[in-house]
């Protein structure tokens, strides 16, 4: 399956939740959704620091590296670390509100600056083979989306971007936190729809808001060429995930929680062997019985025990006996 094809289902970047161990988790669940990392600055990379936030496995592929910044020869460069350490797409973070990326000038401010975030599109993609695609929001203050977007688009098109990621609000740079600034202010999935009737050879994918597979089929259905989904991956990993392989991407067979789990035994053994924490990769897995008989039993087991001294496997096998098994389940439901 082309990268493309993989996209047509991802899981956004989302700092401190979409680490290494919450891909490992994700991928049990679906072989083909495409994953991304949790955003690095270019920064971080070039200059060494950050490598170990490079550690992935293999089988956690397909998976995106996600980088901020704002300068092209660095972006250049890490890119051409994160082409090298495997990433199969390297993409540009243009919507992120935080304080500390607007002081950097990097995230949701480049959307004032459609010629800079070109010329980053156009040093990154001359560094890789793998597509360089751009996460950004439809407009950011008083701008006018409808104006904006589409010059926005036209610019890094020119430069060679040929995947672009919509998050379909925009960011309200003053008075909003980041949280807020995934709430608040209000989602135009009309003006990205009317971005794929202007620009037919970009693959464009929606974001923001969306909950449930039956919405990402209907976005397909509609035109658009892939869903991202954030919040309600992460959260209720089982309905977005589970059912993506036969649904979105016509192959393969529904997943089952349960088993993901079981798959992820021995994961967490080779973690906890070499010193890492059980809550470091369980804390993931507290959404994966959302709306189940025994979930909450499953979550306070686990967000209550795994940072106990000596917590391990055991835990989370103890945790899945609170989950009513499937038949149980229907005839609650
Ligand atoms: C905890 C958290 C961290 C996030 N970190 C990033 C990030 O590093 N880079 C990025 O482009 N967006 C980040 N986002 C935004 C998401 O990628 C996504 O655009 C947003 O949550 C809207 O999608 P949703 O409604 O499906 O969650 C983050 C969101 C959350 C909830």
């Amino acid at each position: 399956m082309q990268i493309n094809q993989h996209a047509r289902l991802s899981v956004a970047p989302m700092m401190d939740w979409t680490d290494r161990h919450c891909r490992h988790f994700h991928r049990l669940l679906s072989e083909h959704a495409l994953l991304y990392t949790e955003m690095v600055t270019s920064a971080a990379l070039v200059r060494g620091q950050a490598l170990h936030l490079l550690d992935h496995t293999l089988s956690d592929h397909p998976v995106a590296l996600q980088l901020g910044g704002s300068d092209p020869g660095e972006l250049a460069e890490a890119a051409r670390i994160g082409a090298e350490a495997g990433y199969c797409e390297i993409n540009l973070n243009v919507g992120c509100p935080s304080d500390r990326v607007q002081s950097g000038c990097f995230g949701a401010v480049l959307m004032e600056r459609p010629a800079l975030v070109a010329e980053c599109v156009a040093a990154m993609q001359r560094a890789v083979d793998v597509p360089v695609t751009v996460k950004c929001r439809i407009g950011v203050d008083a701008q006018d989306p409808s104006v904006v977007l589409p010059e926005f688009l036209a610019h890094i098109v020119r430069a060679g971007c040929e995947r672009v990621i919509i998050h379909a609000r925009k960011a309200w740079l003053q008075g909003l936190s980041p949280k807020e600034n995934r709430d608040i202010p209000p989602l135009d999935y009309d003006l990205v729809r009317q971005m794929k009737g202007l620009f037919p050879n970009l693959h464009i994918s929606i974001n923001g808001g969306i909950t449930s597979l039956d919405q990402a089929q209907e976005f397909l259905d509609g035109g658009l060429d892939g869903v991202m989904i954030g919040r309600a991956a992460y959260q209720d990993p089982a309905a977005i995930l589970c059912e993506a392989d036969p649904r979105i991407f016509g192959t393969g067979e529904a997943s089952l929680p349960e088993e993901a789990v079981l798959q992820m035994l021995p994961y967490i053994e080779d973690h906890l062997s070499q010193g890492g924490k059980l809550g470091q990769i369980t804390r993931h897995m507290l959404g994966l019985f959302t709306g189940r008989p025994g979930a909450r039993a499953w979550r306070r087991m686990l967000s209550e025990g795994a940072h106990r001294p000596g917590a391990g496997t055991d835990l989370v096998r103890e945790a899945l006996q609170q989950i009513a098994p499937r038949e149980d389940c229907r005839k609650v439901g």
